[in-house]
């Protein structure tokens, strides 16, 4: 039986670009949905821009235009991105919609006509210049602590410490710098501690909505049976605020965290007012549809406690089933700007192009966990050439060929045996049951392993000898339409990670689109496919490295940028804008050191270093690999005095490990210039 299936993925803030960490949900998502689609469930996916919270209202206002106008802006940018990696959303909203605000003060006024919402004074941080509440994040000061400088108001980068804003010693705003003074303010609170909430909380944690990890987790959050360990939940945040104010409180906005999953809502009720659907066919409390929820880890508190308990009390269903996902990281580490790997959808698509390839390679990582996913790039390259390119495709572009020239695009009988063994060599269901389970890493195994089998029959019959030799016609055209038969059955299950791919391959084998139930029948003889052109060649690997060093090189201020926003933003400013004020204490702990050039040298392979061997009076030189190779000679610079950081974390990168970094200055207008010190300084003298 059909099922009916509501899917969302978490909804992006509306003041960030999407990145590949985003992409991670995105496509895992995307993935399971076109799955559901192609097994002939009914299956909705949604999801929307979450605009509204103080940084989008400040960033709006930083950038001299309303919040309405930067969120309409990030909206097409958003959309833009999820469209080139062929993430379908059946409705892709904005939560600044009057679908969400409806929802959100419904469950707003229900919460409190069942007595679930509390009013309470706090007392907190005002910023007098700005007449505003400050939000942990936007107070800055001392660490109680440790005593570092320049700490948020929530938790300290240098310890690690968590303390309260009003801990910090000599605290300022980060939005004015003024001293802050703390103020008493109404707030409404969800009474996430009544019984009634605990109760249904440990109910629904048993109920099996949660993957192990987060119900264990949940178990912590909620405590022992009899324990109250739920603290009620600040929904309401003072003007001046960018959101949806609360019914019959004047001033007072939801804050953002309250309207962001009323969000899926919206955008689900759109898309039922655009195609008809039964807004509480889905919704309402004994639904049988199926609601899920994708989700990063992080947000499992949200998704996992407030979320379940507000529907529940406001008379709607609650989720199925949280799908939580871990973090990404690339090549081992965080994603990280100065090495370059932080990196944004626009600058993948700027330079890969083919956005299936990274469909692919997290296809083939995920694993229903909330595992973090490494995005390797070199291992990347390789998993695309060699199983995407040498084994997929390979099947293709190795017999159609001699279909169209031979046979005159005309498909001839199959080989009943291959055929036989290709089945037996496979459980249809299994595949459809990683899909399920979303262990496309399993999946993807399995259709590769089947893959193996094709090439196998191709590798022993040989069609390219077939072809020269005389009488042997008949064969041939047996082969490469089993080969097609074969080819066929393998882009049906790859379809939900490909789908672009897929339909290229369904105009070229000239069928019908692919669905779940069409697998393991022969296309017929004397069916006509069109003549095949590439479907996809190998990914490059200079494409890689001008990737990364792109996403490295936008990030000094002032190089020669091509992106549209730094070239208006360069047009405003006539310099850089300064960076944020350090203590003397924050500059003491870079150790800048004189350092003669000993050695410059060309690196095999790269576009824009020089190795460098300098010389700062240690035992043993130090290698640099700088970035300089577009101004300057490596035979000019030997012997040459300059100065480096000799402290910075040694890093290592394709072509080495390089030990530290030389200093340049670069402008507006084109070029770099490394610095050198005066006359008389001798290599590993302290520039303080
Ligand atoms: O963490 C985030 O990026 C939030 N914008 C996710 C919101 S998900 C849902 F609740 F809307
Ligand atoms: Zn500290």
């Amino acid at each position: 039986m059909s099922r009916k299936i509501l899917v969302t993925s978490a909804l992006p803030y509306a003041n960030g670009s999407i990145h590949l960490g985003h992409l991670v949900e995105y496509i895992q998502t995307d993935i399971w949905v076109r799955f559901q689609k192609m097994r002939g469930n009914t299956c909705h996916y949604v999801c929307a821009d979450d605009t509204h919270g103080t940084p989008i209202m400040l960033r709006a206002k930083t950038e001299g235009i309303t919040p309405e106008q930067l969120i309409s802006r990030v909206w097409q940018e958003h959309y833009d991105d999820f469209a080139a990696f062929h993430v379908a959303f059946d409705n892709y909203g904005s939560t600044n919609s009057n679908e969400t605000k409806e929802f959100a003060q419904g469950i707003y006024r229900t919460l409190r006509a069942n007595d679930l919402i509390e009013v309470r004074s706090i007392e907190q941080y005002y910023d007098p210049i700005e007449s505003m509440f400050l939000p942990d994040r936007f107070i800055k000061g001392e660490c109680p602590k440790c005593h570092a400088k320049d700490q948020y108001g929530d938790n300290c980068e240098v310890c690690g410490a968590a303390y309260a804003p009003t801990d910090l010693i000599e605290p300022f705003s980060a939005v004015s710098g003024a001293k802050p003074e703390l103020r008493n303010s109404d707030h409404y609170f969800f009474k996430l501690s009544a019984d009634s909430c605990q109760q249904f909380l440990r109910e629904w944690t048993r109920s099996g909505s949660l993957q192990n990890e987060a119900a264990n987790k949940m178990q912590e959050w909620l405590g022992a049976e009899g324990e109250n360990k739920l603290t009620d939940w600040d929904i309401s945040r003072d003007a001046p605020y960018f959101g949806f104010e609360i019914p019959d409180a004047p001033g007072k906005y939801f804050y953002v965290w309250l309207d962001a999953p009323v969000g899926y809502m919206g955008s689900f009720k759109q898309l039922c007012n655009k195609t008809g659907i039964d807004f509480n066919d889905y919704w309402k409390q004994g639904s049988d549809a199926e609601l899920y929820h994708f989700i990063g880890k992080d947000i499992l508190y949200f998704h996992a406690l407030f979320w379940p308990a507000m529907l529940q009390h406001a008379g709607f269903r609650t989720p199925t089933k949280l799908f939580s996902h871990g973090f990404l990281t690339v090549n081992g580490e965080k994603m990280s700007k100065s090495r370059g790997t932080f990196i944004t959808a626009r600058s993948y698509i700027d330079h890969i192009k083919n956005t299936e390839y990274l469909r692919y390679y997290y296809a083939a990582k995920l694993n229903g966990s909330m595992e973090d996913l490494d995005l390797n790039l070199d291992d990347f390259v390789a998993k695309v050439n060699s199983d995407l390119i040498g084994k997929y495709i390979n099947i293709a572009s190795r017999c159609a060929g001699f279909i169209s020239k031979k046979f005159d695009g005309k498909l001839g009988s199959t080989d009943s045996a291959a055929t036989a063994e290709f089945k037996s060599s496979f459980d249809h269901g299994e595949i459809a049951r990683c899909y399920e389970d979303r262990d496309y890493a399993r999946a993807l195994r399995e259709i590769m392993r089947l893959a193996d089998v094709a090439n196998q029959y191709i590798a022993e019959k040989q069609p390219w000898a077939m072809a020269k030799l005389e009488g042997k016609e008949m064969e041939l055209h047996e082969v490469c339409s089993t080969a097609m038969t074969m080819f066929r059955d393998l882009t049906l299950y790859l379809k939900p990670v490909l789908p672009e791919l897929a339909v290229q391959v369904e105009n070229f084998l000239n069928i019908a689109p692919l669905t779940w139930s069409g697998a393991w029948q022969a296309l017929p003889s004397a069916h006509t496919i069109n003549t095949y052109q590439h479907l996809a060649t190998r990914l490059d690997p200079k494409l890689i490295e001008g990737m990364v060093a792109a996403n490295q090189e936008s990030l000094k201020p002032m190089t020669e940028s091509h992106s549209e926003t730094r070239h208006a933003e360069h047009q405003q400013r006539a310099i850089a804008p300064i960076a944020e004020t350090i203590s003397i204490d924050d500059f003491a702990k870079i150790d800048l050191r004189v350092a003669r050039i000993a050695n410059a040298e060309h690196v095999e392979g790269a576009e824009k270093l020089l190795k460098l061997t300098l010389d700062i009076g240690e035992e043993n030189p130090r290698t640099v690999f700088a970035g300089i190779k577009s101004a300057y000679d490596p035979e000019k610079l030997k012997g040459r005095m300059t100065v480096m950081v000799a402290n910075l974390a040694p890093r290592k990168m394709k072509f080495g490990m390089s030990e530290g970094m030389v200093l340049a200055a670069s402008g507006e207008t084109p070029g770099l210039f490394i610095l050198s010190p005066d006359d008389g300084a001798q290599p590993g003298m302290r520039i303080k």
